[in-house]
């Protein structure tokens, strides 16, 4: 998650030259009288652990490691043992000794500006929040100034490796595994946004930060970036902008005015992600195809929905499924964002497209999830 003004151009990652989804932003908002600049840091962090409790009250504590014990884990951090690395920080596999546990060891790279309250806002959030489909922290470093976030280890890696850096071994995602992973993520987002006291508002969805267990369940991960929304008769909350190129909602980037409707509008590009098989920004496309979303609405528009398609899925898709997951992002994607559905109505959605053709056909008794619907709304 790197500090980056939106409107220079991306820089690209270490690890991933081409992938502009590695590049985060952080900017003051523009001038704008109506929208209160907030002033570093934000001040939210106490706030946290009793926003976030849910009904259930489930917090887990974390644990706490020592920095010799996770360099035992990750063999000193090998090389061999890096799974990736972001704008953060690199993240290794490690095993605990006391337990042999597999796990994801993050080290916070040490000389970021905003490491330290993305640390332990993430230590924060995640001790408080806990389901299917959210990663699981097991722990934590804070040894001298060193950082390091102690994670479940997700066999399958993230979306990313799996839908836009796919190894030359590697098939594609067929169809129902990419609807199944869009309901997961949906699934998580729709936790975070309706069930803590004050709803969290996740700010950084993309594909590389939704991993995958081995049944290909989606698990969101990162929540450095999480902030509570708004409450009571409030409509939003005031905050730098930050997020990653390209995921980031428009009135969001335009004014640092968050709403739990800037999640679904990021939701929005992870599904034409999963659609299309592209990025959201691809420099190395021609001019009009670099920006997934300005590409993809005449599309919507003109109702040309099997160019949408992912030509690697070969045809294998429903015709049904597809035009109704096109529905939803296209829903997802409105400029307005009053008119984008509540994560709750995405994931009744989706839950029809996942699991088989029997359950994709009964969505159509659903008009408010067809086509049509969208283009009506624009
Ligand atoms: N718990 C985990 N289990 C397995 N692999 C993981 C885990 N966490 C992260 N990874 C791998 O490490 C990579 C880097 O993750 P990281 O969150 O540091 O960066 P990113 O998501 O690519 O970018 P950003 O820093 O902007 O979030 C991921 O893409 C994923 O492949
Ligand atoms: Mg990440």
């Amino acid at each position: 998650m790197k500090c980056f003004s939106c409107f220079t151009s991306p820089q690209t990652s270490k690890s991933n030259p081409n992938s502009p989804t590695k590049v985060s932003f952080l900017r003051q908002p523009p001038p704008d009288d109506d929208v209160p600049q907030p002033k570093a840091p934000e001040p939210e962090i106490p706030e946290i652990s009793d926003a976030c409790k849910d009904d259930n009250n489930n917090n887990i504590e974390a644990q706490i490691f020592s920095f010799r014990e996770l360099a035992m884990a990750t063999k000193n951090f090998r090389r061999e043992c890096l799974l990736g690395e972001g704008g953060f920080g690199r993240v290794y596999k490690g095993k605990l000794e006391k337990t042999g546990q597999v796990v994801a060891v993050k080290q916070l790279d040490r000389n970021g500006i905003q490491g330290n309250r993305e640390f332990l806002i993430e230590v924060l959030m995640l001790s408080f929040l806990h389901h299917p489909n959210l990663v699981n922290l097991i722990g934590y470093c804070a040894d001298g100034d060193q950082r390091l976030l102690v994670y479940e280890y997700m066999p399958l890696g993230s979306l990313e490796d799996h839908l836009l850096d796919i190894r030359p071994h590697r098939k594609p995602l067929d169809w129902y595994t990419r609807m199944k992973i869009a309901l997961g993520a949906s699934k998580g987002l729709e936790y975070l946004h309706d069930k803590p006291k004050v709803p969290v508002i996740y700010r950084d969805l993309k594909s590389s930060n939704i991993l995958l267990d081995e049944e290909f369940n989606a698990r969101l991960s990162d929540f450095g970036l999480a902030k509570l929304g708004p409450v009571g008769d409030k409509t939003h909350v005031s905050s730098r902008i930050m997020g990653t190129y390209g995921y980031c909602a428009p009135e969001y980037q335009r004014t640092g005015r968050l709403t739990v409707k800037s999640d679904v509008y990021s939701f929005g590009v992870v599904l034409l992600e999963l659609i299309t098989g592209r990025r959201v920004i691809d420099t190395t496309r021609p001019g009009k195809e670099q920006n997934l979303v300005a590409w993809a609405v005449p599309l919507f528009k003109e109702r040309r929905f099997p160019l949408l398609a992912d030509p690697l899925l070969k045809g294998d898709y429903p015709c049904k499924g597809l035009h109704q997951a096109i529905a939803v992002a296209a829903m997802c994607l409105q400029e307005e964002a009053n008119v984008r559905p509540q994560m709750s109505d995405v994931v009744t959605a989706l839950s029809f497209l996942g699991t088989g053709p029997s359950s994709t056909e009964a969505s159509s008794s659903n008009p408010s999830l067809e086509p049509e619907s969208y283009n009506e709304e624009r």
